[in-house]
């Protein structure tokens, strides 16, 4: 039997959460062949990968990456970190079905300007990126602010009962045509004026599907169990799964209370399907909002349209140099992106820590000068966290960005190492896997990161694109409450 590749005595860590074990795996024809000792097999290709760690390609559930997957297909920032999977759609935000009269509405500008929103009904979208061949496989989530922007005249208001229904149709249609689920952005503007009985109603469209929700919570601050009880109590009535995105503690007087939030979440998950992501930074970014504009801890402006000179400069520096206030400063940068530098590390490494966590980025890659998660998350959760720090064993950080992230949004035969499985894979050196990418110098790809194949063909290695680009769309593939039965109690 000759196999396209054998990849002979590495540790491979299966995404199971159970320790590596030293193996050989074969793969042809896209798929993992065989796993064990393949002394008796050859191949086309044979890699030594003594002393590495082959893992399943790492699964991003959290990202922006909507529009970039189509206008840069290569996808260096994730696919040099070891993704090969990546979730569009998040926070209320996606590029499908949109049909923009003017410039998209914050946040939706993180994706792109008006030129970036070309597909009014998701089956655009979705043949888009088939047609664009992006170097990682996508699958894709439904914003609701972006559902919100396509029927309503003034997002600062609930929608009517004739703008929930025209919402609902194009949520049913985008279902239909293999989106997962609905995501929502309650904290921004464009979406807080949302009663709790829109989104319901919205939601009411998934559990038919087996389709998830997913949320930005309207609070991330003081109010943030508040805001999860809302998030479970959609969830509950949609009979749909629950996933918090970026779960975190924002803003000082929050500090520390990452306990409680922990504790309401393995609540809700005794009789709910539900769970979080996180991604392993102290600081936030988005849109710049004045209603996070403080002095209790460092803001850093990313991009401003009418002052594109003061990218990467801090807030206070800014506003010192104009004489004005933090706020009128920030007034007159909008519109304009920002780093806030408002959690604590020890909530970001209890969150993270979790057995409900999964790693999502939640990169922008449209930002000229990107906070480091879109290229570090997934390398600094391996070394600075789990090697260096020792937060958790290497097989559980592995876990959080693989097995447990695909059962959980229902991505067949990805995110563990089996045979038969599509042979998305990573081999890295767990002694140099790190992120490099800082606050100062944020677009380095990772060290460590020796190879990286998506559906069985060689898409990243040498710290350079292989010339490739095997990703596919993933359209849901199943009901996504089934991802939840073998959640582990939580401890
Ligand atoms: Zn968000
Ligand atoms: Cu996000």
């Amino acid at each position: 039997m000759l196999y396209d590749l054998i990849i002979r005595d590495a540790l491979v860590i299966d995404g199971s959460d159970t320790p590596g074990v030293r193996a050989d795996v074969a793969i042809s024809e896209g798929r993992i062949q065989r796993i064990g000792s393949l002394s008796d097999a050859g191949a086309r290709k044979e890699i030594d990968a003594a002393g590495r760690v082959l893992a399943p390609g790492f699964i991003d559930v959290h990202t922006h990456d909507d529009t970039v997957v189509v206008r840069k297909p290569e996808m260096l920032p994730k696919i040099s970190q070891g993704v090969t999977t990546v979730i569009v759609g998040n926070c209320g935000i996606s590029a499908s079905p949109v049909s923009l009269s003017g410039n998209p509405p914050d946040p939706m500008n993180l994706l792109g300007d008006a030129a970036a929103f070309v597909y009014p009904r998701f089956s655009d979208y979705r043949a888009a990126v088939e047609n664009a061949r992006p170097a990682v496989n996508v699958a894709a989530l439904i914003g609701h602010t972006a559902l919100r922007s396509n029927h309503m005249d003034d997002l600062l208001r609930s929608a009517s009962p004739e703008e929930i229904a025209a919402m609902r149709e194009q949520l049913r249609d985008s279902l239909e045509a293999g989106a997962l689920g609905l995501s929502t952005g309650l904290a921004y503007a464009s979406a807080f004026s949302a009663e709790t009985s829109e989104v319901k109603q919205l939601a009411e469209e998934l559990s038919a599907f087996g389709a998830i929700y997913t949320t930005h919570l309207r609070s991330e601050f003081e109010p943030v169990l508040e805001a999860m009880a809302e998030a479970f109590d959609i969830g509950r009535h949609a009979r749909s799964p629950v996933i918090i995105s970026h779960m975190k503690c924002a803003g000082a007087g929050n500090w520390g209370r990452s306990p409680q939030l922990l504790a309401a979440l393995e609540k809700a998950a005794q009789d709910h399907p539900v769970g979080c992501d996180c991604y392993p930074y102290a600081a936030s970014s988005s849109t710049l909002d004045l209603k996070q504009v403080t002095d209790a801890f460092r803001i850093t402006i990313t991009w401003s349209t009418p002052h594109p000179d003061q990218g990467g400069r801090d807030l206070q520096e800014i506003a010192a140099d104009w004489g004005l206030s933090l706020l009128d400063a920030a007034r007159k940068l909008q519109p304009a992106g920002a780093v806030y530098y408002g959690m604590d590390e020890g909530d970001v490494e209890r969150i993270m820590s979790h057995p409900l966590t999964m790693i999502g980025s939640d990169g922008l890659p449209e930002d000229p000068f990107p906070h480091p998660r879109l290229w570090g998350a997934f390398p600094r959760v391996l070394g600075h966290f789990s090697r260096d720090k020792g937060l958790f064993a290497l097989h559980t950080a592995v876990h959080k960005m693989t097995g447990l992230s695909a059962a959980r949004f229902a991505l067949h035969e990805r995110g563990l190492i089996r045979e038969g499985y599509w042979a998305d894979l990573v081999l890295f050196n767990p002694q140099t896997v790190r992120d490099v990418a800082d606050f100062k110098d944020p677009q380095r790809a990772a060290q460590g990161i020796d190879g990286v194949w998506v559906n069985g063909r060689l898409s990243y290695a040498d710290g350079k694109p292989q010339g490739e680009r095997q990703g596919r769309f993933l359209p849901r593939s199943g009901s996504l409450r089934e991802g939840f039965a073998d959640a582990k109690a939580p401890t």
